[in-house]
């Protein structure tokens, strides 16, 4: 009779060790399994006994067959059992441990002076302003000529500057930014100008050599002092709120005239803290831009934003906005 081979009858009970062991849906089905194909006198162990039985030529080549069959329905079996023995009945076999915690990815948020220059920004674009902005890398003529400083002028000794060539600067003020406004355009003029400042100050709580400004000009015929006092308490309204007071006293720049300084304080302190300074803009810089400064008149200030963000939101040192310390710059989200 045409007898099946051993080698047929080992590649039938792989199909059938395969098929049994997708069935088995619990421990105990499996155990089942082991013990058809597995267990001594199982499907596979008779396969071995018969062995012997075959030409010798052919029993190595047989011999290897079944027991790749036996190693490999072993492993199968231990990682079925593994996956039943830990996820739940009806969950998907899963070498994934879902009961672990996430990873969290952390998503950065603006730094607080870029928060608070967009919060400046919007203040005086919803008042008619125009954002502009200059170099900060500056020529001699644009942050002090043209400002009315001239080269052996005392008042260049204000601005502690950093040279970077004969005739280049880091800007130590956003005035020069005025300049450059007015140099391209005609009256009316209405624009504010924020932007990263560098003087050769010692740092302390209140200075470094690096912080932000933001200028603001406003060039029209019939400007006065009132309307750039009516300006700064409208801003302050809407940038602190209630309860903060300003005060106005007189100052010196070789640009404005009259020139007076923004003091300012929040409620409840003693103390105040000088903000920047302001004026009605000097004809002779009208004039140097080719305004007639017998008809157009102006004023400009120069306020530090650092000092304004120190005090509307209680910070004592001006340091700690340059330092990265995380704990300082994830309190301030928008
Ligand atoms: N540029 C001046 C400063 O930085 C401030 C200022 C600006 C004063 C505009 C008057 C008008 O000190």
């Amino acid at each position: 009779m045409a007898d099946k081979t051993l080698e047929q009858r080992i590649a039938e009970t792989q199909d059938r060790f395969d098929r049994r062991l997708l069935e088995a849906g619990d421990l105990e089905a499996l155990e089942a399994v082991r013990i058809a194909f597995l267990a001594r006198k199982g499907a596979i162990g008779g396969l071995f006994a018969e062995l012997g039985s075959i030409a010798p030529e052919e029993r190595a080549a047989v011999g290897q067959a079944l027991n790749r069959l036996k190693t490999d329905a072993t492993e199968r079996l231990d990682a079925r059992r593994r996956e039943l023995g830990r996820a739940p009945a009806d969950a998907a076999p899963t070498d994934q441990d879902i009961t672990l915690p996430g990873i969290h990815h952390p998503v950065g948020h603006p730094h607080l002076l870029t928060i608070v220059q967009q919060q400046i920004e919007e203040i005086f674009l919803n008042m008619g302003f125009d954002v502009a902005v200059g170099p900060e890398m500056e020529t001699e003529y644009h942050n002090f000529e043209a400002l009315n400083i001239p080269a052996d002028h005392p008042a260049r000794e204000d601005w502690d500057t950093f040279y970077v060539g004969e005739d280049l600067l880091l800007r130590p003020h956003t005035s020069p930014v005025q300049i450059r406004v007015m140099e391209r355009s005609e009256p009316p003029v209405r624009v504010i100008c924020p932007g990263r400042c560098y003087r050769r100050d010692a740092q302390d709580a209140t200075h470094s050599p690096v912080f932000f400004q933001v200028e603001l000009l406003w060039v029209e015929e019939g400007l006065s002092l009132a309307n750039l006092r009516y300006v700064i308490d409208r801003f302050v309204e809407a940038f602190f709120g209630p309860g903060y007071e300003t005060r106005l006293s007189g100052d010196f720049f070789p640009f404005t005239e009259p020139s007076v300084q923004l003091h300012m304080r929040g409620p409840g302190e003693t103390r105040w803290l000088e903000i920047g300074g302001a004026g009605m803009v000097d004809p002779a810089v009208l004039a140097g831009v080719g305004y007639d400064p017998e008809t157009i008149t102006g004023f400009a200030f120069g306020f530090g934003i650092e000092r304004m963000a120190m005090l509307k939101y209680g910070i004592s040192d001006i340091r700690t906005f340059l330092t990265n310390d995380l704990r300082f710059v994830r309190q301030f989200r928008d």
